[in-house]
């Protein structure tokens, strides 16, 4: 097995990140991690505890070391990364280099907020939820871009957009098998 072919799901908060996860690592019989929940593994402490009592910086230093382990292990997976996942330069290039297949998962912020509504593990999204996921919006989509084999529409139905993940993926993978098809 190659973990070169891990499917690396990223987008911000909200687009279905931890449901797709699921959902494709099933179809592909794999097992399905997610770097949030390796942090509570890690740490026996939630994501808001960190950010509130160490900040963020803290967690995004624990964030680049589960990331790096996830990519580096030896079993292919796939890979729900929270969505600041990119902000730091080293785990976009980990991403890269790691020759991943990375679905980038596309909504629009309005579409965002009523999903995020009541998830405790986003203090960012304390006060002014829409004003800052449109910020993050924006800052963040050359971000994606820039580590993304793919991009989907992640307001269609899940199921949808799994089936589709997974033939491109099948598709990449088949025209160039050393990599995994990243681009
Ligand atoms: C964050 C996304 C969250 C979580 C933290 C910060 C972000 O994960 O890691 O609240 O900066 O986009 P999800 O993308 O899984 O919600």
């Amino acid at each position: 097995m190659n973990a070169s072919r891990s499917i690396v799901l990223v987008g911000l908060m909200g687009t279905g990140k931890t449901t797709l996860c699921r959902l494709v690592a099933q179809r592909l019989g794999r097992r399905c991690v997610d770097t949030d929940e390796l942090i509570i593994e890690r740490t026996g402490r939630t994501v808001r505890e960190i950010f509130l009592a160490d900040g963020e910086d803290a967690f995004r230093a624990l964030e680049t070391d589960v990331l790096r382990g996830s990519l580096d292990g030896d079993e292919p997976v796939v890979l729900a990364a929270a969505g600041g996942v990119v902000l730091a330069a080293a785990n976009r290039r980990a991403l890269r280099d790691s020759g991943a297949f990375v679905v980038w998962l596309q909504a629009a912020p309005e579409a965002l907020v009523e999903r995020v509504a009541t998830q405790g593990h986003r203090p960012l999204l304390d006060a002014d939820p829409l004003g800052t996921l449109r910020t993050m919006a924006a800052d963040r989509a050359p971000l994606y871009r820039e580590v993304a084999s793919a991009a989907v529409d992640a307001e269609r139905p899940p199921e949808q957009i799994a089936d589709w993940i997974v033939r491109r993926f099948e598709r990449a993978t088949a025209a160039d098998p050393a990599t995994g098809g990243q681009r």
